[in-house]
C-alpha cells in the first residue's frame, strides 16, 4: 500500500496569491504534476488540512479544479484555514470510500487494504489552534476497538510541541494527552500523520510515530526555541509518501521541483 500525503496547500481564489506573493495555486499545480509522475503511483491521497486559505466556496471550487487530474481516492482532513461545511460539500462525491462519518465533524474511517485510516477533525471554528473534545475522542476509541488492522491516524494539528513556539501556541491545545493515552493502549496505531507546521517533523507519541508533512507551498521558518525569526520561507516544497512494506510503515519526504532526475553512480 502506498499512501501519498499532501498538506497545507492553502489554495486561494483564481487570480490571487497569498500575502508575500506566494502563488499557492501554481504550487498546487506543480505538486499535482509531481504526484502524477510517481512510479509506482500512490493508491490514495491524504490531504491533511489547510486545503484552502480562507475557506470560501470559490477557493474550494478552485481546489477541485486543481486536483481534478488525480485519479486516486482523496481523503481530506479539516484544518484551521478550512471551513468544515464548505470542505465537506466540496469533496462530497470526490471523497474516497469511507464509513463512520460523524454528522457534525469531518471524522471518518477509510479502508486502505492492509491498513485502516482514521481521520480526526481538530478544528475549532474561527480559531487557529486545535482541539479534540470528548465526543471526537470517544469516536476514535470506538474505531480502535472495532477492527484489528494496523491503523494510521490523520489530524491537522500535531498533538505534540515542535519547538517552534508561535506554532506550538496554536497546536492541539485540548485533548492531546487523552489522545496519547488512547494511542498507547492501542499499539496497532502505526503513525499519526499531521500538517499545520509546514515542515518535515517527527517524534514518538504514545509509542507510535507522529509526523508533520511539509507544504507544497511555503514552509514555516525553522525558529527553534526562539533562536530565529517567526515567519515563512520558500525552502523547497514537498509532500510525503507512506509505504506499508514488510509489515512496517516507511515514510519518505519528496521535494517538488526539477532536480535533474536520477543519475547513475560513477
Ligand atoms: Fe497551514
Ligand atoms: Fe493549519
Amino acid at each position: 500500500m502506498l499512501l501519498a500525503q499532501v498538506s497545507d496547500l492553502h489554495v486561494c481564489a483564481p487570480g490571487r496569491t497569498l500575502g508575500g506573493g506566494v502563488d499557492t495555486p501554481a504550487m498546487a499545480r506543480a505538486c499535482v504534476q509531481a504526484l502524477l509522475a510517481l512510479r509506482p503511483a500512490p493508491q490514495a491521497l491524504l490531504l491533511s488540512g489547510d486545503l484552502v486559505d480562507a475557506g470560501g466556496p470559490a477557493e474550494y471550487a478552485h481546489l477541485q479544479r486543481l486536483l481534478q487530474p488525480l485519479p486516486w481516492p482523496l481523503y481530506p482532513v479539516a484544518g484551521n484555514h478550512d471551513e468544515r461545511g464548505a470542505l465537506r460539500e466540496a469533496f462530497g462525491a470526490r471523497m474516497g470510500p469511507h464509513s463512520a462519518l460523524m454528522p457534525d465533524f469531518l471524522q471518518y474511517a477509510a479502508d486502505l487494504g492492509p491498513l485502516r485510516l482514521l481521520v480526526l477533525d481538530t478544528v475549532v471554528p474561527q480559531r487557529p489552534h486545535g482541539a479534540l473534545c470528548a465526543r471526537r475522542l470517544a469516536w476514535l476509541g470506538e474505531r480502535l476497538r472495532e477492527d484489528d488492522r494496523p491503523v494510521l491516524i490523520a489530524l491537522h494539528h500535531p498533538p505534540f510541541a515542535t519547538g517552534i513556539a508561535h506554532m506550538d501556541a496554536m497546536g492541539l491545545l485540548e485533548g492531546a494527552e487523552a489522545l496519547e493515552d488512547l494511542v498507547r493502549r492501542h499499539p496497532r496505531v502505526q503513525a499519526l500523520l499531521c500538517g499545520h507546521v509546514h515542515r518535515s517533523i517527527q517524534t514518538r507519541f504514545g509509542g507510535a510515530v507522529a509526523s508533520v508533512c511539509p507544504s507544497p507551498a511555503h514552509q514555516i521558518a525553522l525558529n527553534l526555541l526562539g533562536q530565529g525569526e517567526d515567519g515563512f520561507t520558500l525552502e523547497p516544497p514537498g509532500f510525503q509518501l507512506h509505504l506499508w512494506h514488510a509489515q512496517r510503515l516507511v515514510s519518505h519526504t519528496v521535494p517538488i521541483g526539477d532536480h535533474g532526475g536520477t543519475r547513475p553512480f560513477a
